[in-house]
């Protein structure tokens, strides 16, 4: 049995039949013909994945390295593993004077997990500055790449979450960054900046997340647990009128995005807990483990949010956060 209480940032302390860890792509191919005979579970850096239960099977982390710099005209185009760690590319490229990633500076996780859920912050999603995705393709062995339109990336939602969901292993990004820079500021706290610089942003952002957002170092947490719910107009007029203080950002003529962080607040879950595992005093929809959380206290403080706001707005929510249980992946 292999520890995985160290693999994801939620902490559970769950383990393993068996880990591997992929340096080299050969390795890669070399597993790939026994995926299917016994339960395996590609991570990254873990901090989208949370091991509620111990599980069955061998849990692979990929961890290749390495970036690739390429001039095209108007764009920086940059290759880069799957194994990297996100935010210090954000600040790699920074250094570089090669803007765009700004926005999304300290989100926990690798570049290989980012295209999966589309990561997002602050105004600005990762699918804007994808150009392509590599990935093994577990069926045939073969590397094929699949361009930003072939992504069908969404709000936190990508073709590597149904289509080739459990078929592939994303090994390498390809990102194009403009050289011409503008800001992102449609995120209210960004605003304020007047004229801002790359470097000016990324230090906001920098400093609201440290402000509100738990360090998964200190604190075991997964970041958002939930996605924003999208609901149709009529359903948000009739909570509007309920609920005049509640926020919603219109998406289109059809739906209304609603911080799911305001729902889970208005209930009263900020700062409780069950167990060793709380709903956070400043982001409601960050659930910690204290570290002796179980995945039973997670699972009970995750239902019992999910429960009480379907019932109070008729909203069902749903993970954000990866929940895997003896076999793969459960629901809640
Ligand atoms: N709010 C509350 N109570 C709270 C926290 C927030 O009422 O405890 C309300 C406030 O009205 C606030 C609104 O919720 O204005 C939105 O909160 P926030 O700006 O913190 O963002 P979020 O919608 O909760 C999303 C992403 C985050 C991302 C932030 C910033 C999702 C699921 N989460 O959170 O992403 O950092 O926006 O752009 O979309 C993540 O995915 O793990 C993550 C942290």
């Amino acid at each position: 049995m292999h520890s995985l209480s160290k693999l994801h940032s939620f902490g559970l302390q769950s383990q393993c039949l068996k880990f591997l860890e992929i340096t080299d792509l050969s390795q890669l191919k070399e597993i790939r013909e026994h995926v299917f005979e016994t339960p395996h579970y590609f991570l990254g850096e873990g901090s989208n994945t949370v091991f509620v239960e111990d599980f069955e099977g061998t849990v692979v982390r990929i961890n290749l390295k390495g970036k690739d710099l390429q001039e095209r005209n108007l764009d920086v185009l940059l290759s880069v593993q799957a194994g990297e760690n996100w935010h210090q590319l954000v600040a790699w490229c920074l250094k570089r004077d090669i803007f765009g990633f700004e926005n999304l500076a300290l989100i926990p996780g690798s570049v290989g997990a980012a295209p999966i859920q589309n990561i997002g912050a602050y105004g600005v999603e990762i699918e804007r500055f994808i150009e392509s995705v590599s990935y093994i393709d577990l069926t045939d062995g073969q590397i094929k790449l699949v361009t930003r339109e072939d992504c069908c990336f969404a709000y936190r939602d990508s073709i590597f979450k149904h289509e080739l969901f459990g078929k592939c292993i994303i090994v390498q990004v390809t990102f194009c960054l403009p050289k011409r820079w503008e800001p992102a500021q449609s995120y209210n706290e960004l605003r304020e900046l007047v004229d801002p610089s790359p470097r000016q942003i990324f230090d906001k952002v920098v400093q609201i997340r440290r402000a509100k957002l738990p360090d998964p170092v200190k604190m075991g947490n997964a970041g958002s647990f939930f996605k924003n719910p999208v609901i149709g107009q009529v359903h948000w007029a009739d909570i509007k009128s309920q609920f005049p203080d509640c926020p919603g950002y219109k998406i289109d003529e059809e739906s209304t995005k609603i911080p799911a962080a305001w729902l889970i607040d208005r209930l009263g879950f900020k700062g409780k807990k069950i167990g060793g595992v709380g709903c956070h005093p400043t982001q409601a929809l960050v659930l910690t483990n204290d570290g002796t959380g179980t995945g039973e206290d997670l699972m009970s403080m995750a239902r019992s949010i999910k429960s009480a706001v379907k019932n109070e707005f008729e909203i069902s929510l749903e993970n954000e956060v990866r929940l895997i249980g003896k076999k793969g992946m459960i629901g809640l």
